[in-house]
């Protein structure tokens, strides 16, 4: 378990800059290539997804009073999150219909082959941030209730892990998919489902609350601007 990454700085450690950086490059271009394989229709592609989410992981970091090396450190520590998904068949991501049980276990394995992905590469080296992008990759889709898919409990899941989990979901619940329908998928729609219907079982609130109001504003500033007259 790691807390906020204070002990370096990813882009001046020179292990980060010469090894994890080059991989995540290189692992985010794999799965560039690998959304490619996946049908045309497809709306949740998942190399934008990473980019996504790790930037508003920094932001949410920033909005929080964190440092910018600590919001850099988890930036780069997030992108990378979802690179097991291309060591699975391709075809079983793009169902029409919401993914039955075994289907969304098996999509699940993506954490843990990530991190197989990563100690294959980077089992002897010892670096705090291999050590965040680890604990990232394998627990971003815990719940602070114990029922995640690995059934970590709450006392478990560090702070990066938790704010990760949140802005991977949110960004999740963000793209339309079939199986959506008409669902309100408007910013402020999935912020209040959130709060409502997962609420505190399965997200740490005070960060979930910090990520709100980061959205919104972000939000409500796009909007005035989009709104001006000409
Ligand atoms: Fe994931
Ligand atoms: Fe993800």
């Amino acid at each position: 378990m790691t807390d906020w990454p204070d002990t370096f700085d990813f882009d001046t450690d020179p292990v980060c800059q010469k090894q994890f950086k080059p991989f995540i490059k290189e692992e985010l271009a794999s799965l560039r290539a690998y959304d490619d394989e996946r049908p045309d229709e497809k709306t949740y592609i998942f190399h934008q997804h990473a980019a996504r989410v790790a930037k508003d992981v920094k932001k949410t970091c920033l909005h929080m009073g964190l440092s910018e090396i600590i919001a850099n450190n988890m930036y780069w520590a997030t992108l990378p999150h979802d690179i097991g998904k291309r060591l699975l068949p391709v075809g079983m991501w793009d169902s029409e219909e919401k993914p039955s049980g075994v289907i969304k276990k098996v999509r699940r394995t993506h954490t843990l082959l990530g991190v197989q992905i990563v100690s294959e590469l980077f089992g002897d080296v010892p670096h705090p941030f291999k050590a965040l992008m680890v604990d990232i990759m394998a627990h971003h889709h815990e719940q602070l209730n114990g029922e995640g898919t690995l059934g970590l409990s709450g006392d478990k899941l560090s702070k990066p892990v938790r704010v990760a989990a949140i802005v991977e979901a949110y960004d999740g619940y963000r793209i339309w998919r079939p199986h959506f329908g008409e669902r309100d998928i408007s910013p402020p729609a999935v912020i209040a489902r959130m709060r409502e219907e997962k609420g505190a079982d399965i997200y740490d609130l005070d960060l979930l609350e910090a990520f709100a109001q980061m959205k919104i504003n972000e939000y409500k500033t796009i909007k005035n601007f989009e709104e001006k007259p000409k």
